[in-house]
């Protein structure tokens, strides 16, 4: 497994107005929008693309198209919702799947509620959005979904990471293409299994 924790200083100063609990939730969905933006063109650096010829005004010029099939993209319900825009600018022409997951509080063991995926990912590049990776148990179960599947390769796109989370991740897919592009690895999880410092609960802050 891969792991890149973007450093450029945009994508830390929208961090920073994420972190704080004084930003509202309209601002709180356009920044992590805006932010999913520019860790998407890192998530992207190995898209497949395909040689091409274009015709340009004056001659003939080589260019680059994606290859079929498709990129997949996956939000995981709730929180993830809140970066499916902010990636398929990029990826316009990616197909979108859905999956419902949510943590139990006590247990902080993932529960899969809603599935909506292609049954045959045989060939795909897949890109999972969630905005926290905290005990990694959700994005552990969703990428090992998708490679039952047949994905050739998986691509985490998260706001933030726990180190005990990409640990645990580590050792449920050794070995699997799998790789996670975060804006920040924070220091460590509460007993409540949060994100600390963190920026609070996500899909709350989303969407209330
Ligand atoms: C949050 C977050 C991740 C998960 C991370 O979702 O968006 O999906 O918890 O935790 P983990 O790494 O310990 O598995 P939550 O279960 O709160 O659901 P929501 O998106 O509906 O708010």
């Amino acid at each position: 497994m891969q792991t890149l924790a973007v450093d450029h200083p945009l994508v830390a100063h929208k961090l920073t107005t994420l972190r704080d609990v004084n930003t509202d939730s309209p601002t709180f969905r356009r920044l992590a929008d805006e932010l999913v933006t520019l860790l998407a063109y890192e998530a992207t650096r190995d898209v497949r693309v395909t040689d091409v010829t274009v015709r340009t005004p004056l001659t003939d010029a080589d260019g680059v198209q994606l290859t079929s099939p498709k990129p997949l993209v996956v939000p995981i319900l709730r929180a993830g919702l809140g970066m499916l825009d902010g990636m398929t600018r990029l990826l316009p022409t990616a197909e979108v799947g859905f999956l419902g997951m949510i943590r139990n509080e006590d247990s902080l063991q993932a529960q899969t509620y809603a599935t909506r995926l292609p049954d045959d990912l045989s060939g795909r590049q897949c890109y999972v959005l969630d905005p926290m990776l905290a005990t990694g148990g959700t994005l552990a179960a969703a990428t090992k979904l998708l490679l039952e599947r047949g994905a050739t390769d998986v691509t985490a796109v998260v706001l933030l990471a726990a180190p005990e989370g990409l640990k645990h991740l580590e050792q449920e897919l050794t070995g699997a293409p799998v790789r996670v592009v975060t804006a920040a690895i924070d220091s460590r999880l509460n007993e409540q299994g949060f994100i600390m410092p963190g920026l609070g609960d996500a899909g709350d802050r989303l969407y209330g």
